[in-house]
């Protein structure tokens, strides 16, 4: 019977929450699992939302259940699945159905994809907020052929999350692969974040001996301030839990080696193919991966002894917050501009503020500075944010603490590979005069490869047998 007007194909976490909320907006929606069980399951569990699901066993039940032109979600692992599920389902489609990658897909794939020549329409949907984002209200990019986009608008912008002003935080944000490519810079920009934290705890708690219910109440008071965010008020939830099994903090009874889905080594990758720098991002992906390798962290404690570590009294916890709100500031200006280097790289025209609105509410990353971000973007999207006048007065005001969270952090042992990166980027920023006239001349000396001058003269090399002294 053909009574949905979308389609959902994997009924994991993120897909049942997804198709509960499009239901739950009123869209009759029709979804199928490769375990039937699952898909039984589903539907007996969904209560009042039930009237709008329709549960279908195989992909042609699927098919025939929804409204032509049909669209249909996929939400399955990102890779071979999509490809795989793809495969399956467009003998069954006609060339004006659609189909959405909802999934965490590589926006390359997403740009092969989308190029196919024949089969059905395509687009390929950035999904952020995990599951509660996603059951009720994710942040959504969107990237494919706008009509396409324009066709499952009213569904995408029902279900999606509403910033502060009411704006439904779902954006097309262009051709192709364009929404997954935000959404890997949205992810790369997640993992810095969530570096960061970790990074001010740990100066927190191996720096100034605070125990974690001391720390949970810093990310506590800091969540009413400047650093306003789903990621800070997370994790002082985090700190703040109690490991049933022994009493402890929770913290302090989980391993200290990071997992990683790989999105993030994605954007860090990207950036280099795109020369665009994103410092930050990568310590955060440096600093998951030296995490992981947790028995030659042992072996390197055990051959050099821990670092000292502990402070006296060289840093409060005021002066980590501005450390932090500084750090913030230059990632998200490095995560703005590589994505900017995209636009032109691939010629998309990625719209700046637009994906800073997209932001503020249902997912990961979401926070107050965001909406600063997304004005500033809006007064001139092509200037880096850190000559933007309101972001450039914040960081006259915190890289002062930045420098001293640094400094001390270097001078204990106590590791800050993101806050350090950020401020060493930004002190490259700020200097006219810096220090790759060595590495052209390095260059030039040892394969002529030539160098501009600082006067203009029209002498590209060095006479290197010339030397001074
Ligand atoms: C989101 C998240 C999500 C991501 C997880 C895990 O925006 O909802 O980015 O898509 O998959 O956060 O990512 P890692 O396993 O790579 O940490």
């Amino acid at each position: 019977m053909t009574t949905a007007s979308i389609g959902l194909i994997g009924l994991g976490t993120m897909g049942s929450a997804l198709a509960l909320n499009i239901a739950e907006k009123g869209f009759p929606i029709a979804v199928w699992n490769r375990t039937t069980a699952v898909t039984h399951q589903f539907y007996a569990e969904a209560g009042s939302l039930a009237a709008n699901i329709v549960p279908t066993d195989s992909l042609q039940a699927l098919v025939e259940a929804i409204m032509p032109p049909r669209a249909i979600i996929l939400m399955v692992p990102a890779g071979k699945a999509v490809d795989d599920q793809i495969a399956a389902l467009a003998p069954l489609l006609s060339a004006d159905d659609l189909i959405i990658d909802a999934g965490n897909a590589n926006f390359h794939d997403t740009n092969r994809r989308a190029a196919a020549q024949s089969g059905p329409r395509f687009l390929g949907m950035g999904v952020s907020g995990g599951e509660d984002g996603a059951r009720h209200g994710p942040s959504i990019m969107g990237g494919g052929d706008r009509a396409d986009w324009d066709r499952i608008a009213p569904v995408l912008t029902a279900i999606a999350a509403k910033a502060e002003d009411g704006a439904p935080c779902a954006t097309w944000m262009g051709e192709a692969g364009a929404g997954h490519f935000v959404k890997a810079v949205h992810n790369g920009i997640e993992y810095a974040d969530m570096q960061m934290i970790a990074e001010v705890y740990g100066v927190m708690r191996d720096g100034m001996g605070l125990p974690a219910g001391d720390i949970a109440a810093t990310f506590d008071h800091w969540n009413g301030g400047v650093l306003q965010s789903y990621l800070v008020e997370i994790s002082a939830r985090v700190a703040a839990a109690v490991d049933p099994l022994t009493s402890q903090p929770m913290l302090d009874v989980i391993l200290d080696s990071a997992g990683q889905k790989g999105t993030g080594r994605w954007t860090a990758i990207e950036a280099q193919h795109l020369a665009a720098p994103v410092p930050v991002i990568e310590a955060a992906v440096m600093g998951r991966n030296v995490s992981a390798r947790l028995d030659e962290r042992r072996a390197g404690e055990a051959r050099f002894g821990p670092a000292p570590r502990r402070l006296s009294g060289e840093i409060t916890v005021e002066t980590l917050e501005q450390a932090m709100i500084a750090g913030k500031i230059l990632c998200y200006a490095q995560g703005f501009a590589m994505i900017s280097a995209a636009s032109a790289s691939f010629g998309w025209a990625l719209p700046l503020p637009e994906i800073a609105r997209v932001w503020r509410a249902g997912c990961i990353i979401r926070s107050s500075m965001l909406n600063d971000m997304a004005v500033a973007l809006s007064q001139d999207a092509g200037r880096n944010l850190i000559l933007a006048p309101e972001f450039s007065a914040r960081l006259e005001a915190t890289v002062p603490h930045l420098r001293q969270v640094v400094a001390a952090g270097a001078l204990h042992g106590l590791a800050c590979p993101a806050l350090g990166a950020g401020l060493a980027w930004f002190d490259m920023m700020r200097t006219a005069r810096g220090t790759a006239n060595m590495i052209q001349g390095q260059r030039d000396f040892f394969g002529a490869h030539g160098f501009d001058r600082l006067d203009g003269a029209d002498v590209h090399h060095g006479s290197w047998g010339n030397t001074q002294g």
